[in-house]
């Protein structure tokens, strides 16, 4: 009997998880079907309940229902919780376990792209979201000790800081702060909206002060070069778009299922391939 899967959201229809994992699913002969169900908040803890009724062996949750979830599980481990927003569940032998693989997928991400030693990188997240959230709080919890956060509204990025469970250097900066202070870093992290299609001409700083030999990444992936990419890039900073996090969130919760570890290559094709000409 073929396994189900599956990925819960509102809106959902244009995710690209079914493409991916089912191709995945395919590739090493599992059967298993990935499907995408739309589901209004209202009815989240009905789903939950049905999800599990039914015996579905995992599944991935999209925005809005990442935070609320986390009580209707049995268990969430112990990212998540500090994080506070689950996108990874597996059916653990009938009990839900939930997993946050947003910021383990840019970890993953960076590793394969950036040289030299992570952990001794001075790092800026620019935002204090959700996604910088996952992303701060993994890369702390990797070992990178300096990460600063800088947000538009500064008391958004000290929450952040003062939130963070694991044993950080870190501190609350203004944008105007931080575009002062830029050529003190090495990994530069855009992890704010700013820049996404249609606001394709935005960008969330100015990168005058940036420091000859910096990373400079951010977590979009449509369009595949950011105005804020376009400038770091000019400024002949290496560069480093959203399309290897997403495919990396989606590998570790495969892997999370399954125990296999999937070809990302390919499932970086599947999602360029379906990005097609509407990167922008
Ligand atoms: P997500 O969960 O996707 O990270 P979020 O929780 O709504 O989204 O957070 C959005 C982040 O983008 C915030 O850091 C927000 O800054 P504020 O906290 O000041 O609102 C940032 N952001 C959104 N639009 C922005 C803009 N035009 N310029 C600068 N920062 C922006």
């Amino acid at each position: 009997m073929n396994k189900i899967y599956g990925v819960i959201g509102d809106p959902i229809a244009h995710s690209m998880s079914p493409d991916i994992h089912n191709d995945a699913f395919e590739k090493e002969n599992i059967k298993a079907i990935y499907h995408h169900f739309h589901v209004k908040p209202e009815s989240l803890p009905d789903a939950i309940k049905g999800m599990k009724a039914l015996g579905v062996s995992g599944f991935n949750i999209t925005i809005p229902h990442k935070t609320p979830v986390i009580p209707l599980l049995d268990e969430v481990d112990d990212l998540a919780r500090a994080i506070g927003a689950v996108n990874t569940v597996f059916n653990e032998k009938g009990r839900f376990i939930g997993y946050n693989t947003d910021g383990i997928g840019f970890y993953r991400s960076l590793c394969d792209e950036i040289s030299g030693d992570i952990k001794a990188k001075k790092t800026l997240v620019i935002g204090a979201g959700g996604a910088a959230r996952a992303i701060y709080f993994t890369l702390v919890k990797e070992g990178v000790k300096q990460v600063d956060i800088a947000n538009r509204t500064k008391e958004r990025a000290a929450h952040l800081v003062s939130d963070c469970p694991y044993d950080k250097e870190s501190k609350a900066l203004t944008i105007d702060e931080a575009e002062q202070s830029l050529s003190h870093y090495d990994l530069i992290i855009q992890t704010t909206s700013c820049g996404m299609s249609p606001k394709l001409d935005h960008s969330p700083m100015r990168l005058d002060q940036l420091k000859a030999g910096a990373f400079v990444s951010d977590i979009i992936y449509n369009p595949l070069q950011t105005q804020f990419l376009r400038e770091a890039k000019e400024k002949g900073a290496e560069t480093l778009n959203g399309l290897g996090m997403f495919v990396h969130q989606a590998a570790y919760a495969f892997e999370i299922w399954t125990g296999i570890k999937p070809d990302t290559s390919r499932m970086t094709d599947i999602v360029l391939n379906k990005l097609g000409g509407n990167t922008c």
